[in-house]
């Protein structure tokens, strides 16, 4: 079963991989990302580890599969007044994609960010184009909580952007 094979772990400058700068260069896996027009090598991506690691308004998690690092998810704009954070997520490996895995990664993060965390809310960030990230939210019973209208300028059409929350 899925549920036992999965899990996170908080990333160290260790979880740095050729695996993971390809996940970030491969356009498929990088269309919907902002930095989708950077080009991703291993140095830029040990400064990016390091400062992230360093940022106490952040949390990167490796997503593990049968054992395996298979993607990433950063907790960011961590507010303990607020009770609330940001989260976004890449499972890199494209052939683990319409299985289930993201749905159960989402769940595990949620439940990680309110009993660990103690936090109240959580929203997510997407593309009114990425359907499959749309779809892993709601799966998770997040809510669509606002709509920034043409937000992006992609392939000479505006598209909107998504806020999606998950409250306690
Ligand atoms: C978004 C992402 C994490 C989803 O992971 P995943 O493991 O494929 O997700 P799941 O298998 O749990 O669910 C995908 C759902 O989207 C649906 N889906 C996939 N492509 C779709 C499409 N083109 N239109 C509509 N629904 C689609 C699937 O049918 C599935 O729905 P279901 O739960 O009803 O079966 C993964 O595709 C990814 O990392 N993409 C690249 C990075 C990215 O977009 N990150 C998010 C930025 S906001």
């Amino acid at each position: 079963m899925i549920k036992n094979l999965i899990k996170l772990k908080k990333a160290t400058m260790k979880d740095l991989s050729i695996s993971w700068i390809k996940w970030l260069n491969d356009k498929e896996v990088n269309k919907f990302s902002k930095k989708k027009n950077k080009i991703h090598t291993y140095q830029s991506q040990k400064k990016y580890l390091k400062e992230t690691l360093a940022d106490n308004s952040k949390l990167l998690f490796m997503l593990i599969y049968q054992k395996k690092k298979v993607g990433t998810l950063l907790i960011s704009k961590i507010s303990k007044t607020n009770k609330h954070c940001e989260i976004s997520y890449l499972l890199g490996e494209k052939k683990l994609w319409n299985k289930g895995l993201g749905t159960k990664f989402i769940n595990l993060i949620i439940r990680y960010i309110l009993k660990k965390m103690k936090f109240n809310k959580i929203y997510a960030g997407v593309r009114s184009d990425n359907s499959s990230s749309q779809k892993i939210l709601k799966n998770n019973n997040f809510k669509l909580e606002a709509k920034l209208k043409s937000h992006f300028f992609v392939n000479k059409k505006y598209l909107d952007y998504y806020i999606f929350s998950f409250r306690k």
